[in-house]
């Protein structure tokens, strides 16, 4: 399920060889005079930082002409970062195709659904099933593969650089030939692929594979399969480009290990990151802030979810910011302590690197106003003082470098089939957000201060958790009902949502009534969804506020308790949440949309059957998130306030490895950090 060489993480080893956090940027020499490089080495060993990403851009400076090579002004930073003592996650550079490359071949450039042309001029310009492309960026990682072999300065692959960032769908004919190569593996026949497809509807019977075309623009909703496979289907398609780079530096550096960087945040979709992670060495991820009210809960749920791909071993902060980016419609600069406050919670949640775009901020470009580790000010800057400051705190966190994350008890579901399927269009409502939905539970639980791990829904066992919270799981084939019914019947507890359950693999519906294939486990039946227009929202008797969606629920089975009714609109007096309980174990349905503030309030009568209770002191508990990592010896206590007030911890102990004193009792400053050792109890 995750990296096949889980112990390949790129440790830096410190004075006494034992590993240390790593700690640097993506770093640019190329848009620098020679002059600057030797002040950034030496401002690099200042602020703490021992690895940096190179080249991530670098294709028309490395290969200026498709036969002319040049490698010397690479070979010098190599060297020269080496004599600093920091290492190199070296790119492969294929992020970014030269001009003369999509001038000699444009059939390289990635078509839009509507047939416009992708033009280079910016980045990502090229399309994933590119025969063409793919021959002449496999050329390039060989060849640098093959001269940067053996130097001293290399310490990981980095393969292309956030692959389907811009890219992610292409609707060219390169990419309906591997389209149907991809159908063809699925299906084998045409008549499977018929069925699957749903084609009896609206006349789209295939009689030839030739006849299929990727989703392109059509007159009305394209067909919902098409859409999905073809989601899926492009996530494949990256997939694979990423295999094929990864088999070349496997050739030439089997000792070198191979990662390329994730996005897993909310406007990133179209990656199937719980299944690309087993093809990396070591998992590592990209993650910006995006201002907001529940930005820092966004921040947790990203880092804990891809220590949840990552099987909970550590993993690889690949970028952040350290203060402003450049690409929202107003970039608002982080607050003093954030830099720190948000490195840490990733460290939190089984980072074992925490790097930022970029090391110098960028002169021309782009990218001149998004924030790095040098601003544009220079050395005498804040930032740069918080950089070395958090250089500082990663050293003393040195302990903590391979231990992984303890596991929590709740565990809140993550799918991307169920993401991409939900919010296609034609449905009852086009307003549902699937990861809106998973963040507002992770909030609450946030609030209340229980600890969870965020976990893909397939490739996790759910044995492990007390309580599984499974919000908006649209997509349930039939071997996940079972697993998810078993769970139930083994006495765990489950908590799912509206639009659950509702389809198979190949969209269709589960008939008989919804929540289709949870039906029978929730004990309940639903005939017709009520999604509520905007602004409408209804009253339960529990004093929430359901907005979005409602359910005209039935109750059919007579072990099922209701635990909030509808108080107003269509349903009123019928069932909103509803609990089965089968045994020892529950299964329970919420029919509306509660937010975070309602589900706060929900929440505490969900966790008691499974005895779930927050770990800090009442008085801390949402103002105060507690991640847990833990090694042979010991436990390791992060301690983040979430707050703008300072926030006491009595009675917790531990030798303090960040953070303010504990003495005389924790108090944690607003929106700090505190890292506390326990030894780990015998078990
Ligand atoms: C990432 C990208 C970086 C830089 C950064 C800016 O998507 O990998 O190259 O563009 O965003 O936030």
């Amino acid at each position: 399920m995750t990296s096949r060489h889980p112990s390949r993480f790129p440790y830096a080893p410190g004075s006494d060889g034992t590993p240390r956090l790593s700690y640097g940027a993506d770093y640019n020499p190329e848009q620098w005079p020679r002059a600057v490089w030797e002040e950034d080495v030496r401002l690099m060993r200042e602020a703490g930082v021992n690895i940096v990403s190179l080249g991530i851009f670098s294709w028309a400076r490395l290969q200026p002409a498709e036969h002319t090579w040049d490698f010397g002004w690479l070979d010098e930073v190599m060297d020269l970062l080496h004599e600093g003592g920091i290492r190199a996650d070296l790119a492969t550079a294929t992020a970014s195709p030269p001009p003369w490359l999509t001038t000699a071949h444009p059939e390289v450039l990635p078509v839009t659904a509507t047939g416009e042309t992708v033009w280079p001029g910016a980045r990502q310009h090229w399309r994933p099933t590119s025969p063409v492309f793919r021959t002449h960026a496999l050329r390039l990682v060989r060849t640098l593969a093959t001269r940067y072999a053996g130097h001293p300065a290399l310490a990981a692959w980095h393969v292309n650089n956030e692959l389907g960032c811009h890219n992610v769908y292409d609707y060219s004919d390169d990419a309906a030939r591997a389209f149907r190569a991809w159908l063809r593996a699925r299906y084998a026949t045409l008549d499977a692929l018929n069925d699957a497809w749903g084609t009896s509807f609206w006349s789209q019977h295939y009689s030839d594979w030739e006849q299929i075309l990727p989703p392109r623009l059509a007159a009305s909703h394209p067909n919902p399969t098409q859409q999905l496979d073809f989601k899926r289907f492009s996530s494949d398609a990256l997939k694979d480009h990423l295999r094929a780079e990864r088999e070349v530096l496997r050739e030439i550096t089997p000792d070198v290990p191979v990662t390329t960087n994730f996005m897993v945040m909310p406007g990133i979709k179209g990656m199937d990151y719980a299944d690309w992670a087993g093809e990396v060495d070591f998992v590592a991820n990209d993650h910006y802030v995006v201002p907001g009210p529940q930005d820092r809960d966004e921040l947790s749920f990203s880092a804990n979810l891809t220590s949840g791909i990552a099987g909970h071993r550590p993993w690889f902060l690949m970028e952040h910011s350290t203060s402003a980016v450049n690409w929202q419609p107003v970039n608002v600069p982080k607050r003093p302590g954030d830099l720190a406050r948000d490195s840490l919670l990733h460290v939190a949640h089984g980072a074992d690197a925490v790097c930022f775009f970029q090391w110098r901020q960028s002169a021309a470009g782009a990218e001149k106003y998004h924030s790095a580790m040098v601003p544009h000010a220079g050395p005498d800057s804040e930032v740069f003082r918080a950089v070395t400051g958090l250089g500082r705190t990663l050293r003393a966190l040195a302990p903590v470098a391979g231990s992984e994350r303890e596991p929590a008890r709740v565990a809140v579901l993550f799918d991307w089939d169920s993401w991409w399927a939900s919010e296609q269009d034609s449905h009852p409502t086009s307003r549902l957000a699937y990861h809106r939905e998973a963040l507002d539970w992770y909030s609450a639980l946030l609030r209340l201060g229980i600890r969870t791990d965020v976990v893909p829904a397939h490739r996790t066992d759910l044995a492990t958790y007390d309580l599984v919270i499974a919000p908006v799981l649209h997509v349930v084939p039939a071997a996940l009902a079972k697993e998810l019914t078993h769970y139930v019947e083994g006495g765990g507890h489950l908590v799912t949502t509206y639009f659950s359950g509702i389809v198979d693999e190949n969209d269709h519906i589960w008939l008989g009534g919804y929540p289709g294939a949870l039906r029978d486990l929730l004990g309940i039946r639903v005939e017709e969804f009520g999604p509520l227009p905007d602004g409408e929202s209804v009253a339960l008797d529990n004093a929430t506020t359901g907005t979005l969606w409602t359910d005209r629920i039935t109750v059919t089975a007579p072990d099922v308790e209701v635990l909030a009714r509808y108080r107003t609109g269509a349903y009123a007096a019928r069932a909103a949440v509803t609990r089965r309980t089968p045994g020892r174990g529950s299964a329970t349905y919420v029919s509306t949309r509660l937010g975070a503030d309602g589900l706060t309030g929900l929440l505490p009568e969900l966790l008691a059957p499974a005895g779930v209770t927050g770990e800090l002191p009442s008085a801390a508990a949402g103002a105060v998130e507690l991640t847990v990592r833990r090694d042979a010896a010991n436990r390791y206590l992060f301690l983040v306030n979430r707050t703008d007030e300072p926030v006491a911890l009595p009675g917790l102990t531990g030798d303090v490895l960040a953070g303010p004193a504990a003495d005389d009792g924790l108090v944690l400053p607003p929106r700090e950090v505190a890292v506390l050792r326990q030894p780990r109890p015998e078990r």
